[in-house]
């Protein structure tokens, strides 16, 4: 039986499965992303984000955050990022990447209406996020919906490697219209 990870249709699949997947359901592996950016100063940047949306037709993944946060600064200075996902069941890592549009204010008013207010308290927090304080308890929620802003990446290039029998590692670009190939892992 020809197994999902010996075909690159079979692969695309997966990696977009797991993403859908981790949209619907704050258990599955692709909830969580690591996204990494590039500050200003050039130096690397990861953290730990929630997968909010994945349009695989748009091939666009959404993640929410706070306006004044660093990974803006960042992203302002240079779009292109990186996000990765570690499905321990499936063996298998996906790397996103390309450029980030920061969307806020009437763009993603809609969205942030649809927040329920146990959420909202993620961002708006005062004083901002990164932001020094004296002690752990010094900071109190305040308005998110001016520092709401949601990072869409265009997704450009996927790489998806399965730790199987043998590895196998897989490139898709949106240049050639995913058709996809094989690297050697
Ligand atoms: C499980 C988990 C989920 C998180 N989800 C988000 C998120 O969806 N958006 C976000 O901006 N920060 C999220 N964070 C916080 C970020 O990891 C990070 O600490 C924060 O955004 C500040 O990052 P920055 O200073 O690099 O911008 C999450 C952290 C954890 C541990």
């Amino acid at each position: 039986m020809t197994d999902w990870s010996d075909t690159l249709p079979g692969i695309h699949d997966r990696v977009w499965q797991t993403l859908t997947r981790g949209v619907a359901d704050r258990h599955a592996p692709g909830r969580h992303l690591a996204l990494a950016t590039v500050a200003p100063d050039g130096a690397p940047q990861v953290r730990t984000v929630v997968l909010r949306a994945a349009d695989r037709t748009a091939a666009t993944i959404d993640i929410h955050t706070d306006l004044r946060s660093a990974k803006i600064a960042a992203l302002t200075a240079n779009p292109l990022a990186e996000a990765l996902v570690w499905d321990p069941r499936a063996h298998l890592q996906i790397r996103l990447s390309g450029p980030v549009a920061i969307l806020t204010g009437n763009d993603v008013a809609p969205l942030w209406a649809r927040i329920p207010d146990t959420a909202r308290v993620s961002y708006g927090n005062t004083p901002g996020p990164g932001t020094p304080i004296p002690g752990p308890r010094d900071h109190a929620p305040g308005d998110g919906a001016a520092v709401f802003a949601v990072l869409r990446m265009a997704i450009a290039r996927i790489d998806a490697l399965h730790l199987g029998d043998p590895h196998r590692r897989a490139q898709f670009v949106q240049v050639d219209g995913w058709a996809g190939g094989w690297l050697s892992p």
